[in-house]
């Protein structure tokens, strides 16, 4: 193990416009305030129980999201397992369209309007997220758990200037009004780079790069110590220094606070070099899950090879984006019978086309959905 948003935006005008459907689906809840659910107050962590280092912080099992249709409900993400601990990094890859930020706004009950979460269990601590009514959920987003969504721009009030965003979080959340929650502000755009911030929080979110936008969520997102923070792409606008001192900011904030991290990247340079576990998705389901080590030194599914490339080992991840791989993936909605990669796998058989793989451990801390794992 590695060591390791106020006042609504109701109150000020329009909210933001729910995100577009399809994979750059950011928080698309109606009634979702941004400022709520990417996570903010000032830095005095909001107080939690006490934990042990390796007691899981979020569980969830058989994580569901689903439509409902006139005769069947469609599925988009199946069953997904996922577990985060203190101090941990815990990565999620896979193609676009693979279910990742759906998985990750289901966590807390964010998907976008028509979508349902079921879990048999979804846990933060001894928290039962699974049974929170909504008014819950609004006090676990952002003091517990915060995000830092895929696309900023639609997760940000374009009518208020982001200082005022994220005063208005310091203000819900923390009580900090006037100069105390300006400077504040301005205190946190500075801890992510953001250059000249006295001036930037005056700024509307059209005024920013994308770039910027991230840095400003990701302020937001850990104003107020979040115990778990979902990350879901959260530099790929940034320049390679800049990366890194953002991680370095994550890693310091997991050493400090013990906070968990969920990460979810296309970079498996960034994967490899920042995550504990990982859990590579297909068509809305985890087909393997490994350490870090494990996955890019013997990854089991022929999945996660297509995706690795040739890539063997964790030293030699050069390439950032994953590897592109021939065919394409289902719709979560309609997958194919038995293996849902079976028409992109080299190794496919009969019984593939007929028999849905179930993850099934390969070796110590891997697992993996396939008939074939293992040979
Ligand atoms: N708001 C939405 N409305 C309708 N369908 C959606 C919506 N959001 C996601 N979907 C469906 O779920 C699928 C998975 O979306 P998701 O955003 O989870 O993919 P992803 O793995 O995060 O992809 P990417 O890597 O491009 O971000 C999409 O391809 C789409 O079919
Ligand atoms: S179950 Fe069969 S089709 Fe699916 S990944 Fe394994 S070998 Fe390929
Ligand atoms: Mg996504």
């Amino acid at each position: 193990m590695r060591p390791a948003h106020g006042e609504t935006a109701e109150s000020e005008g329009a909210v933001p416009s729910p995100a577009p459907a399809g994979n750059d689906a950011a928080p698309a809840r109606s009634d979702a305030d941004p400022a709520e659910v990417a996570g903010m107050a000032p830095g005095v962590p909001v107080a939690s129980p006490p934990r042990a280092a390796d007691e899981p912080l979020l569980t969830a099992r058989e994580l569901c999201v689903t439509r409902a249709r006139p005769g069947a409900d469609d599925v988009f993400v199946h069953g997904v397992c996922l577990t985060v601990r203190r101090h941990q990094t815990v990565a999620i890859v896979g193609e676009s369209g693979s279910g990742k930020s759906l998985t990750a706004l289901a966590l807390t009950k964010l998907t976008p309007p028509g979508f349902r979460v079921t879990a048999e269990v979804l846990r933060l601590d001894d928290t039962d997220i699974a049974s929170l009514p909504e008014s819950g959920l609004r006090e676990i987003r952002g003091r517990r758990i915060s995000m830092v969504f895929q696309n900023p721009m639609s997760a940000l009030n374009p009518v208020i200037p982001v200082g005022r965003q994220i005063t208005q979080v310091l203000s819900r959340h923390k009580g900090l009004r006037g100069r105390r929650a300006r400077d504040r502000a301005v205190e946190l755009l500075n801890l992510v780079e953001v250059p000249d911030p006295a001036r930037r929080v005056r700024q509307y979110p059209f005024e920013m790069s994308g770039g910027m936008l991230q840095r400003v969520m990701i302020a937001m997102a850990l104003s107020c110590g979040p115990d778990l923070l979902i990350a879901d792409e959260p530099t790929t606008a940034l320049d390679t220094t800049l990366q890194a001192q953002i991680m370095e900011l994550l890693r310091q904030r997991q050493r400090d606070l013990g906070m968990g991290l969920l990460l979810i990247s296309h970079d498996l340079g960034l994967v490899a070099s920042e995550a504990d576990e990982v859990n590579v998705m297909y068509a809305g389901r985890v087909v393997e899950h490994a350490d870090v080590k494990t996955l890019f030194e013997s990854p089991a599914h022929p999945y996660t090879r297509a995706l690795l490339g040739t890539v063997r080992e964790i030293a030699s991840v050069t390439q950032n984006d994953l590897a592109p791989i021939p065919g394409a993936p289902p719709r979560l909605e309609q997958p194919p019978p038995g293996c849902p990669f079976a028409p992109r796998c080299p190794m496919v058989l009969d019984r593939c086309r007929a028999e849905l793989p179930e993850l099934r451990r390969i070796r110590d801390s891997q697992q993996a959905a396939c008939h074939r794992a293992g040979e």
